[in-house]
């Protein structure tokens, strides 16, 4: 697992197991709601519009923000003339490095420290000095979003320009090579890869490209903050609530429990929804108007104040047997990763460790530039890394005539093909077996460009997809029982629409003997016991983990508390289970006391514990990840140039399935997004002025129903003995593989190889 080495810094290793005595959770095999479908929790409010968005928090005396962005990349401000802006109606307040406060800089979204969540680590407004194109160079406020819009076209803002370093192809000769936040050797050599490449009886060596991505999910990053002396209240589209309170707390120089930071539905969040400049500048704005502030970023705001995934250029280079052994695989190439950013896309996860090839060469570079910090974007590194190994083992397929799912299972690695390191569950060829049965790979046609109907040139092509797994330690839940028997779990988690409270709840019943509905889950802001992030595809994991934490702690309090005078009596912790709204001694029923019973003997309303989920120890000694299978069937215009895609198959080995109809849903957006990636979204830059061109939804595409065909999801559904629940990550995988399925049906279809995304109509024609 290639992100062992951020766990390893953030925790010391010590050898061990997680769970106490080294066993799998016993929730594996006893599952009653876990597994079964389940309806969201929050569907019904969010039908109905009751759920509340954090746009929508309703406030006294409210002032609306707009944003003024540098249109240089670099330089300082030389003459800002803000008069009009001032004069104009309904203007409150017009703040710019002259009148901003004092503000430190924000700390750095890290694997050691869960109480920060900064992106883009520069000043803000705090100097003259203009960093990339698009930073704000001054918040306007008013009385409404209109007039602040407004007031916003009328300052005048003139700069010293500088030479700036925007442009990708000359920043190659700079780039630097460093381990990184979620690489943590980034050289990789293993056995002789050069003498593969000389001596094999096949070699393909190509170069991929994917373009910057931008974040765009369906709710744009938003706030509505106000101060309450000098306690700062954030109600925030967030997926890291204590990060950004931690952050907001060092910008302003204030503790961590002066800011309360609110967050109960995110419309979206992909990696994207952390700290960066707006609310930042939004709580700056609110202190020195003494009003409370609502900022809601434009589709061009977010793209110029948002970062996304970087642009890459990789090469993949396999070296093969005619029986298609990879005797080598290389892959090198870079990224764009601004000084200022907190990480970088790590794109050679997956050949580090999904196919046993002989010997390894890989490395990824860094390219510096004045560009907007880039960030985490739906399987950061996994997303466009995928695009270019499932495109070159595509490649290898059609050069050596053999089926390209044939030529993953020659292979697939039975371990960890770097470290050696055991799976602990992955069958990603079976998931590959039942994917290929449910889409009719047989139907393929393996000669490219040979079925044609009308203008329309059909292709079927498959990929792999993989995501690591990832368990956060220091996550915290606590759990209430009430003198009903009934439970309450209550975390800092974070909802963006993956239903984080209903599964939870499934979990929570399960772990403590409840039916579902004597459970209640509470999830969304800092007042909460302590949340890790919503990201990595870690939450469900980390939570899980935590609950069943304090799930032990609450049995040997309720033993405590329950005396002699009881079934129970003269059992020991680790001979009593939950069962039947209460404890029971395992394997007797007949030695049974309920949670209602042993509180109101006690004299108790309720009792309350909290856990927390510890070292994720298990990662350092298996290889963990979720992987898997997609297929695409697609039709290129001959005519146009035009891509339709007709179905996606996506096949997952992901461990157990929590809620088949959460998951699937899951696995359904990621392979949306996937279809954006792989057809039409491409941020686009004006290497002249490093000026973002496409800041509009206009013009950067994300699929609307037109794009989406009917996408048919399924999964091998085998626990992970290793894991809380038996469950591994399912929040990214899904985007994984899809652009190289669609990349490699293009190419099943046309005999066109398309290396470079997006696959736009005239790469096609
Ligand atoms: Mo994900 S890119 O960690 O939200």
């Amino acid at each position: 697992n290639a992100i062992v080495g951020g766990v390893r810094a953030a925790m010391g290793y010590v050898p061990g197991s997680w769970l106490p005595g080294g066993t799998p959770d016993p929730l594996i095999d006893k599952r009653v709601n876990l597994g079964t479908q389940q309806s969201r929790v929050d569907g019904p409010d969010k039908v109905k519009g009751a759920a509340r968005f954090a746009a929508e928090v309703p406030m006294e005396g409210l002032l609306y923000a707009a944003f003024v962005h540098s249109t240089i990349a670099r330089g300082r401000i030389a003459e800002l003339d803000i008069a009009a802006a001032e004069a104009a109606d309904g203007v409150a307040l017009v703040m710019t490095h002259r009148n901003a406060p004092k503000m430190a800089l924000p700390p750095p979204i890290g694997l050691t420290n869960l109480k920060a969540a900064g992106n883009n680590i520069l000043p803000v407004m705090q100097d003259a000095e203009i960093r990339w194109n698009g930073q704000t160079v001054a918040v306007v406020l008013a009385e409404t979003q209109e007039q602040a819009n407004f007031a916003a076209s009328l300052v005048l803002v003139r700069y010293e320009v500088v030479a700036a370093r925007t442009d990708f192809e000359a920043g190659k000769a700079n780039a630097r090579t460093p381990d990184s936040l979620m690489i943590e050797r980034n050289r990789l050599k293993k056995g002789d890869a050069d003498t593969a490449f000389k001596t094999a009886a096949t070699v393909v060596d190509a170069v991929y490209r994917t373009p910057w991505h931008s974040h765009s999910p369906m709710e744009p990053h938003a706030a509505t903050i106000r101060w309450d002396g000098d306690r700062l209240i954030v109600h925030d589209a967030t997926q890291m609530l204590n990060g950004t309170a931690g952050s907001l707390a060092k910008v302003f120089d204030i503790k961590e429990t002066q800011v309360f930071v609110s967050s109960p539905f995110v419309g979206g969040g992909f990696g994207g929804k952390a700290l960066w400049d707006h609310q930042i500048l939004g709580a700056a704005a609110a202190k020195l108007a003494q009003r409370p502030v609502r900022l809601v970023l434009s589709r061009a705001s977010m793209q110029r104040l948002v970062g996304g995934r970087s642009q890459t250029e990789q090469r993949v280079a396999l070296a093969a047997d005619r029986d298609g052994s990879l005797l080598a695989l290389l892959h090198h190439g870079y990224s764009v990763k601004p000084a200022h950013s907190v990480t970088d896309e790590a794109f050679t996860l997956t050949s580090r460790s999904l196919y046993a090839a002989r010997s390894f060469d890989v490395v990824q570079h860094a390219i510096d530039l004045d560009l907007l910090a880039n960030t985490f974007m739906r399987a950061p590194g996994e997303a466009p890394g995928t695009f270019a190994v499932e495109s070159a083992m595509d490649e290898l397929a059609h050069e050596l005539q053999i089926d390209p799912i044939e030529l993953r299972r020659r292979n697939i690695g039975h371990s960890d093909p770097v470290s050696g390191a055991p799976h602990s569950q992955s069958d990603l060829m079976l998931a590959y077996d039942l994917g290929a049965k449910r889409f009719g790979w047989e139907r393929r046609p393996s000669t490219p460009r040979s079925r044609k109907e009308g203008e329309w040139l059909v292709g079927m092509g498959c990929a792999s997809g993989s995501f690591p797994y990832v368990r956060m330690p220091g996550m915290s839940a606590r759990i209430t029982i009430d003198g009903d028997g009934r439970a309450t779990v209550a975390s800092a988690a974070h909802e963006m629409g993956m239903g984080t409270a209903t599964v939870q709840r499934q979990h929570a019943a399960d772990r403590l003997g409840l039916p579902l509905d004597s459970v209640t889950v509470r999830i969304g802001d800092t007042s909460l016991p302590f949340g890790s992030f919503a990201g990595g595809s870690s939450q469900t994991a980390s939570l899980g983990a935590a609950i069943n934490a304090a799930s032990t702690k609450l049995a040997g309090e309720l033993l405590r508390l329950a005396g002699n005078d009881t079934p129970l009596a003269g059992l020991r912790a680790n001979e009593i289970e939950f069962a039947d709204a209460g404890l029971r001694k395992i394997g007797d029923p007949s030695r049974h006391e309920s949670f209602a019973s042993i509180l109101k003997r006690a004299a108790r309303s309720d009792i309350s514990v909290v856990g927390e989920s510890s070292a994720p120890l298990e990662v350092l000694k298996f290889s963990m990840h979720s992987r898997s299978a997609i297929f695409c069937e697609l039709r290129v215009s001959e005519v146009t140039g035009e891509v339709r895609v007709d179905r996606l198959v996506g096949s997952f080995d992901c461990g157990r399935i929590l809620n088949p109809k959460t998951a699937a849903s899951q696995f359904r957006g990621g392979m949306i997004m996937g279809i954006g990636m792989a057809l039409t979204e491409e941020t686009l830059l004006d290497e002249r002025s490093g000026r973002i061109i496409s800041a509009s939804i206009a013009d950067y595409h994300i699929p609307a129903h037109l794009d989406v065909p009917d996408i048919d999801v399924l999964w091998t559904d085998i626990p992970d003995p290793r894991t809380p629940m038996g469950a591994r990550g399912i929040g990214e995988i899904g985007i994984a593989g899809v652009a190289a399925a669609i990349a490699n049906a293009a190419f099943n279809a046309t005999g066109r190889r398309i290396r470079d995304l997006p696959l736009t109509p005239d790469k096609l024609l």
